[in-house]
């Protein structure tokens, strides 16, 4: 299957030889203030630690050297914003002086090495430098994603305990502008941890109120900067120190807080920027995500400043900031060589302009490839992006676990033949094995668990912010040996891997990852609601939406149509926006084993259209029919 000029079995075997030697190799493409001599400890740690005494800086990484190497007038980032109407370009010289002044910012609030730093702030250049000056000083930030709710807020101030909340008036949406300040403030009030200090960007489209003490003026606090030539030199940390802290959907309400260290992220991402996307130095690279994901973090703020690329921070969406074309101007004008999204943004693009009409107003010459992720490339779209920009399409898997590809199709190493549907093959550092529920590998072609042979390659979690037991219990404890990815699949007989759906109950809802139970934990609290589930359900768009099902406590007067307008609100309100929850459905009860287990398998199976059969274990089958019923007219089904 291989294309004759891909070196990636030989790069992969070389890995699979000795990987240490690999990895210690990789590790010379970074500037060290120690270099490291263990490359692993497989004693460190939960399942060992990269580069355990390697001293080292992510920001010098990203920017100083650059600078000291001849890049200071190269851009590093391009700012585009359909929304406020605003191009900007940032060189990297220009980047290392406000990142600088940040972090003698932050350092004058009291922020120092350790200290955490949450942002949630739109896509603004200001976010990009506030996470390279937190790493300039040793601080770890947690970037929460601007479309969660003041309650999701106040659980990740609880447990990241920051010193520091950076944010901003608002966050713009299409036309609409979002303002951020009520949310943060009631997430402060909400919160256990007090936070002292907030510093806020007020934006030109909306003027947040500021409360006395509490919050400082970005902009004023930085002319003060300015003024006194405030700068601040690079912390050095150890490579295993942690970098950030970014929380991701758990089976409850309680999220994850993944952490990054600084070592094995920076040797990882400068490895995939060659390797796997096929970047040179110089070269401009966009990754059309938002910073408050994992794919932002990694392929719009770090690989490509770390690679000495050029990044483009795309603040708008594929389709409405002006219209279907948008992704094709942006990587036209601004002549990026690759770009990185979701497939949810190809099928919004292919909804409103099936026949790319508008792709025939730009010069795309220069473009080299698409690389999508966040949920599995369905093939209909992949083939369609195939078709209108006559470039590989490559699908790539991946986590915020990980912080980087786990399997993808190696653009660097000579892009091997596309199989729409598979995630192609695993990058060095990763074995990956299909098991089934006692931990026997399965044959090709076979369904099972997805798991990841330990250790964990560079970049990827050490364990989860002060959780090292829940580390445990979430991902190594079920397979021993492996790491549980949680995502179901197969392997080929060409080696070429299958994602097909995850194991648990977290859904991929327009490439972002949400939990279900954690929205059945909110219907739950609805006072009228005796029983609940909550499913992903296809959707045409989004991939997957959720449907919630909910049986009412006996006695309750009120109409079902209300209800579910208020528990509609209520996870609006509790998860925020991107939660896309639109639909509850009122039935008078859910469908069980006779063990009391409710059958969301099947349920799901009636939502979508699919075939499905009757379980054996069903305690009453007549349910089924009733589910079918309450479906109907709901615009759901397939
Ligand atoms: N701040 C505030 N609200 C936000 C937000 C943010 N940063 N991001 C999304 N929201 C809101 C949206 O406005 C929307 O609100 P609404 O219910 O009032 O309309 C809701 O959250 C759901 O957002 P989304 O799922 O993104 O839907 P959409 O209809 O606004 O846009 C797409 C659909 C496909 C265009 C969009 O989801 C997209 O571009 N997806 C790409 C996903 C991506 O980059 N994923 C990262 C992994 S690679
Ligand atoms: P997140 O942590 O938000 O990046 O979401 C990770 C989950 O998204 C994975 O566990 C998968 O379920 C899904 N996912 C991401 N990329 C892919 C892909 N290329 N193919 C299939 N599923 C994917």
């Amino acid at each position: 299957m291989d294309a004759p000029t891909s070196r990636y079995r030989d790069v992969y075997a070389r890995w699979q030889r000795d990987p240490q030697g690999f990895w210690g190799e990789a590790a010379d493409a970074i500037d060290w203030i120690e270099k490291p001599r263990t490359v692993f400890d497989p004693k460190a740690g939960i399942y060992g630690r990269w580069f355990p005494d390697g001293v080292v800086n992510t920001c010098y990484n990203a920017l100083d050297r650059h600078v000291e190497n001849g890049r200071n007038n190269q851009p590093a980032l391009i700012y585009d914003s359909p929304v406020t109407n605003t191009k900007q370009t940032f060189t990297y010289g220009r980047v290392l002086s406000e990142v600088q002044l940040l972090g003698a910012m932050l350092r004058d609030f009291g922020v120092a090495k350790g200290d955490r730093v949450i942002l949630y702030m739109p896509m603004v250049p200001e976010a990009v430098f506030a996470m390279l000056a937190c790493a300039r000083i040793g601080a770890i930030h947690s970037v929460v994603f601007g479309g969660f709710a003041a309650k999701e807020l106040a659980t990740r101030i609880d447990d990241a305990k920051p010193k520091i909340i950076l944010s901003a008036s608002c966050g713009i949406e299409g036309t609409r502008v979002i303002p951020y300040k009520p949310l943060l403030d009631e997430a402060i009030n909400l919160a256990r941890h007090k936070v002292a200090t907030c510093l806020i960007l007020q934006r030109p489209q909306c003027k947040a109120a500021m409360t006395e003490l509490r919050d400082h003026d970005w902009r004023r606090v930085w002319e003060h900067a300015v003024n006194y030539a405030k700068t601040s030199a690079c912390e050095p940390v150890q490579a295993t120190d942690p970098l950030y802290i970014l929380y991701t959907s758990g089976t409850t309400g309680i999220p994850k807080g993944v952490v990054r260290d600084n070592g094995g992220h920076l040797v990882a991402l400068k490895w995939s920027m060659e390797n796997l996307y096929g970047i040179k130095p110089g070269e401009i690279f966009w990754c059309a995500s938002d910073i408050g994901w994992v794919v932002g973090h990694s392929y719009i703020v770090y690989a490509p400043l770390i690679h000495g690329a050029t990044s483009i921070l795309y603040e708008g969406k594929p389709v409405g900031t002006p219209d279907a074309g948008a992704f094709w101007r942006v990587a036209s004008e601004h002549k990026a060589v690759s770009l990185f999204t979701a497939p949810t943004a190809f099928r919004a693009i292919r909804k409103e302009d099936p026949d790319a009409t508008l792709l025939k107003q730009y010069d795309l010459s220069h473009f080299r490839a698409l690389f999508l992720a966040g949920e599995r490339a369905d093939p209909p779209t992949l083939e369609w992006a195939e078709k209108v920009l006559q470039v590989p399409v490559i699908d790539h898997w991946w986590q915020t676990e990980t912080g980087w590809c786990i399997c993808g199709n190696p653009a660097g190493l000579g892009t091997l033949p596309v199989k729409p549907g598979s995630a192609t093959v695993p990058m060095p550092g990763y074995t990956i094995d299909v098991v089934d529920e006692a931990n026997n590998k399965v044959a090709a072609n076979t369904i099972g668990s997805l798991v990841i042979k330990l250790p964990m390659p560079p970049g990827a979690l050490p364990t989860l912010w002060h959780q090292d037991k829940r580390m445990r219990e979430s991902y190594l404890d079920e397979f021993p040996g492996y790491y549980k990815t949680a995502d179901a699949g197969f392997i080929d007989d060409d080696g070429y891997v299958y994602v097909m759906s995850r194991t648990d109950d977290i859904i991929n809802v327009a490439g972002h990852r949400l939990s279900t139970g954690g929205m059945e934990e909110v219907l739950a609290s609805h006072p009228d609601v005796a029983e609940c589930a909550v499913l992903g359900i296809k959707d045409d768009m989004k991939g997957e939406v959720p449907c919630g099902f909910i049986v009412l406590k006996a006695g309750v007067t009120k109409a079902p149509a209300e209800i579910e307008k208020e528990i509609v609100a209520l996870v609006r309100e509790r998860i925020g926006p991107v939660a896309a929850f639109k639909l509850a459905i009122t039935v008078a009860r859910l469908p069980k084993t006779r063990s009391g287990k409710i059958l969301r398998g099947t349920i799901k199976k009636i939502a979508d259209g699919e075939e499905w059969t009757m379980p054996a274990t069903i305690d009453d089958p007549a349910i089924l029919g009733e589910i079918g019923e309450a479906l109907k007219g709901k615009g759901v089904g397939g």
